[in-house]
């Protein structure tokens, strides 16, 4: 069977969050079963097709038509193991520096680079069973293939997949776009259409032959409004093709045993070099080295959804306790300026790390004792998943991914993972950091619930083969 990933993003080649580590390691995952053929398909982002080093080999180039003019399309391909994966080529829609996203044209970037994934097939001779679709920027190569390229026999029997990755995204465009820059008309058009505009997400709830989000609970909570972004009744219509699939991490590259950007490894059996990675981290943000403070954790994009208003709200009461908090993240002014603030008022107890850095984040889950996650929305999640790899215990709100991952602890028996807290308040956060604050001072249950958590397997394995199960079953219809 061959299965080919659609997205806009994938590790190594190109990463803005979450979507960018799962397109590593699903396929990755995927491809250890001799009997798939894998492959990804990216847009050649400049700083792609730049870097000499990756040695990407020029395999074809065709004109694609389109309603405005033909564009040149070239594909350019690298293997990685056992995973191939595409390049589409246009200097005009992705020859560009800075991020992926968030250019004023990315509608027609990302409409251009499905159907050109499309068109490519003809062109190498190579058409799979399943496209698996992920999020708006490929959501409408359902709504091409049927209009365009099904009649053609070789596409007759490519399924699709669509993954909901984040629903706040969804590729809404003016009410002419799907006319005068896709082509589009009649049913086409129409399936495009939501609200007053054209909306690339919806088209693929509808076509698509399945649709997947990343965990159970997200699953269930975006066919409701306070979740959906508008999309819910279209979801409600379409739930007896949706379901949950719960992202994994890629548990060779987090791997507090190998890391080698901590400056002491550790592993369930042998907790000691945690408490090297701590000091040496209090160290490296200025905080005073102490074994006895509860080191809090939060790496994140300072956006909204993520919680931050929750922690605007009681950053004082949680900086008058005996803890320190290190935050590593950016995003909105507003809260890269907050925890600059608390860090000038508080400098024994906050360190805000305002940047993106990889490595510090390594030691930042290696070196801390709790990770707060206060989510508004949560489709899944991968940093809970890492933090708890390396054993560093979650904070986190009952909402999507957070919710299926992290169950609560009892303190008494020690079963589950973290503290948890279910209503969107501040208060009922803070009353979750107190209960973990107070966990962290009973050392022998604290040493025994880390050893459980670095052992606790949230690897790829088991998602990978529901996935294939779904893949399966659309062949075999
Ligand atoms: C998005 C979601 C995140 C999820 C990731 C990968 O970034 O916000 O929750 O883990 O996609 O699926």
């Amino acid at each position: 069977m061959k299965i080919l990933f659609a997205a806009s993003e994938a590790a190594p080649f190109m990463k803005s969050g979450g979507l960018g580590d799962v397109l590593e390691a699903l396929p990755t995952e995927l491809a250890k079963d001799a009997s798939l053929e894998i492959a990804v398909v990216l847009p050649l982002y400049k700083k792609i097709k730049q870097n000499e080093t990756l040695g990407l080999k020029f395999k074809t180039s065709f004109a694609l038509p389109s309603p405005l003019s033909e564009s040149y399309v070239g594909v350019f391909v690298k293997k990685i193991k056992r995973v191939t994966y595409y390049f589409i080529d246009n200097e005009f829609y992705f020859g560009r520096d800075g991020a992926p996203y968030g250019h004023g044209d990315d509608g027609a970037r990302f409409a251009f680079f499905s159907k050109a994934i499309l068109e490519s097939f003809q062109h190498l001779d190579y058409y799979p069973d399943v496209i698996h679709l992920n999020d708006w920027q490929t959501a409408t190569v359902p709504v091409y293939l049927k209009a365009f390229y099904e009649t053609i026999p070789a596409y007759s029997r490519i399924r699709t997949v669509f993954t909901i990755h984040n629903i706040e995204y969804q590729g809404a465009m003016p009410e002419s776009f799907a006319r005068d820059a896709m082509g589009l008309s009649g049913w086409q058009d129409d399936v495009m259409h939501h609200d007053f505009g054209v909306n690339f997400m919806k088209s693929a709830v509808v076509l698509a032959d399945r649709v997947t989000t990343v965990s159970r609970t997200y699953a269930h909570e975006i066919k409701y409004p306070y979740f959906s972004h508008g999309l819910d009744g279209v979801l409600r219509e379409h739930e007896y093709k949706l379901s949950g699939i719960v992202n994994g991490i890629n548990t060779t590259l987090f791997n507090p045993k190998t890391d080698k950007a901590l400056p002491a490894n550790f592993s369930s059996t042998d907790l000691s070099g945690k408490a090297i990675c701590k000091a040496e981290l209090q160290k490296e943000l200025g905080l005073p080295v102490r074994e006895d403070v509860p080191l809090i954790a939060m790496i994140t994009r300072l956006v909204s959804h993520k919680g931050l208003e929750l922690v605007e709200c009681v950053l004082n009461d949680i900086l008058s306790r005996d803890v320190q908090l290190v935050v590593l993240g950016t995003g909105d002014e507003r809260f890269e300026r907050l925890f600059h603030f608390a860090q000038y008022c508080h400098p024994d107890k906050m360190s805000a790390q305002i940047r993106f850095d990889g490595a510090l984040a390594s030691r930042i889950y290696a070196g801390s004792d709790l990770f707060l996650m206060p989510s508004k929305s949560e489709p899944c999640g991968l940093s809970q998943l890492i933090a708890m790899r390396y054993g560093t215990i979650p904070i986190v709100r009952e909402t999507g991914g957070l919710y299926d991952t992290v169950p609560a602890l009892n303190t008494e028996t020690l079963e589950g993972k973290g503290f948890t807290f279910k209503v969107f308040n501040a208060h009922d956060m803070l009353g979750a950091i107190d209960r973990a604050c107070a966990f962290f001072r009973d050392g022998q249950k604290l040493a025994r619930h880390r050893r459980a958590l670095v052992r606790y397997n949230s690897s790829w394995k088991a998602s990978a083969e529901e996935y294939l199960a779904i893949y399966k079953s659309l062949c075999d219809s």
